[in-house]
């Protein structure tokens, strides 16, 4: 008999030791080593053998096409992160925290995508609480199957004797193999399954849908290993106060990882948000300072994002910076640069900023809105409402080009903003009079003052 052999395993990052440590070398996690048995099967062995003696090398010409057509999931945002649908024979991760959204998302999906046999394989809930949610989306199928089952051999066990096109297994930590002996939602066992699920979705070149959660860095949870081994890794994020929901992707071996697809959580499930401009600027018909508006990319699409600071004379010494969806440290970049380069005195004052509709925004075509926005608090000064702005913030003050400024002031223009503040360099092949809105190019940091508060 093969003896049992255990290591100690990092829950956080997959790390492995073969005693047990206090800090994990690798992530630098405290706690997270855990014992698990790994049994070494010889019967494995002796069949990896056969499968390489079968595999023999052959050239490009040989190697037929598989069919590699696209599911279409009825969900243009969710196809649109996919890169255009779901392809056959991959093996997709869904993360996101719980509640966020993602059972719901697969169900959705799932229950729409017409002439496809799909497996819903559940262990988290029972096939009655997703008959509520079904009804409760309003949503049928025929061509959809439901099973609630935690072993994986099962589950590949029923897909042999029905072979669905789709599986969806919610979720991942909750399955576990046989072969296994670790705990249910171990590191060895999310690794096994998803090894399993990767082969037996490339050898019937059935869709594996796997729903995964993610730990408190965020990380998807345990497993960082699983992001290697699947083809498409998507993450399903938002914020609790907020019903609108980001589906980015991390990882896609079949397309861009630029695209985010927008959905809002309503009482009849997530509703898809095909133009975000509309729900990202509020109506402001009142004059209010602090507000700027921006124009930022999703992949390859752009939309207007508002943002909104507020800046107040500290109330005790070290002032406070704080920033909703945009990061701190470019912010208090931001503040210097304006501090030393445009002799606008921020230091004893309190800065908060904050990007509607719990989005978070890495685009540096955003920081003038972010510049703006704060000096219009600042002066207490309002800012017409058909401005919008468009320009990454140098550290001397310059306002530097962005990409895509084509795209971004087709974007201004179509939801009826008048005028468009933009870089001045790297126009060179620019047209202005190409469009109707008025396109104003500003150098540095002082002109857009003088334009848009004189
Ligand atoms: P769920 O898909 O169960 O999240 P996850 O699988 O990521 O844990 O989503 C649950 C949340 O969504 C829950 O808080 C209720 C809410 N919800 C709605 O607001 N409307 C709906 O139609 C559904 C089905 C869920
Ligand atoms: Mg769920």
């Amino acid at each position: 008999m093969a003896k049992a052999r255990t290591v100690y395993i990092c829950q956080n990052c997959g790390a492995e030791s073969s005693k047990w440590l206090g800090k994990c070398i690798s992530c630098n996690e405290w706690n997270t080593f855990v014992e698990e048995v790994v049994k070494k099967e010889p019967a494995s062995r002796g069949a990896s053998v056969s499968s390489v003696i079968s595999s023999r090398p052959i050239t490009l010409d040989q190697i037929t096409h598989t069919k590699g057509e696209r599911i279409d999931s009825t969900y243009e945002e969710f196809n649109r992160v996919l890169g255009g649908g779901l392809v056959q024979g991959s093996l997709i991760l869904i993360g996101g925290e719980p509640g966020i959204g993602k059972s719901t998302l697969a169900l959705q999906a799932a229950l729409s995508v017409k002439n496809f046999k799909t497996l819903y394989a559940s262990g988290e809930e029972s096939l009655q609480q997703i008959k509520l949610r079904a009804d409760r989306l309003n949503l049928k199928s025929e061509f959809c199957f439901f099973i609630n089952e935690t072993s994986l051999e099962s589950i590949i066990n029923e897909c042999e004797l029905s072979k669905p096109d789709i599986l969806i297994i919610d979720s991942i930590q909750t399955i576990s193999s046989d072969v296994i002996e670790s705990s249910v939602g171990s590191v060895s066992q999310v690794r096994e399954c998803a090894s399993v699920l990767l082969r037996y979705a490339k050898k019937t070149q059935t869709t594996v849908v796997l729903i995964g959660h993610i730990n408190k860095e965020g990380n998807l949870a345990g497993p960082k290993t699983l992001e290697h081994i699947v083809d498409v890794v998507l993450q399903f994020e938002g914020d609790n106060n907020h019903s609108y929901r980001m589906l980015r992707s991390l990882k896609n071996r079949f397309g861009s990882t630029y695209e985010i697809g927008i959905f809002e959580m309503q009482s009849t499930g997530l509703v898809q948000v095909t133009n975000p401009s509309d729900i990202l600027i509020s109506p402001n018909d009142e004059k209010l300072s602090g507000i700027s508006i921006g124009v930022t990319m999703d992949g390859a699409r752009p939309f207007l994002i508002e943002v909104q600071a507020l800046v107040s004379t500290a109330a005790y010494g070290t002032p406070q910076r704080s920033a909703t969806g945009f990061d701190t440290r470019r912010l208090n970049m931001l503040l210097a640069v304006l501090e030393k380069r445009a002799g606008f005195k921020l230091i004893s004052k309190d800065v908060f900023l904050n990007i509607t509709g719990g989005i978070r925004i890495d685009d540096p075509a955003i920081d003038l809105a972010v510049v703006t926005a704060i000096l219009s608090s600042n002066f207490d000064r309002y800012i017409n409402h058909q401005y919008c702005v468009c320009g990454e913030v140098g550290l001397s003050g310059e306002i530097r080009p962005v990409s895509r400024i084509e795209q971004r002031i087709r974007e201004a223009e179509k939801l009826g903003f008048k005028t468009i503040f933009i870089s001045k360099s790297g126009l060179k092949n620019f047209h202005p009079d190409r469009y109707q809105i008025e396109v104003f190019p500003v150098g540095k940091i002082e002109h857009i003052v003088k334009a848009i508060f004189h």
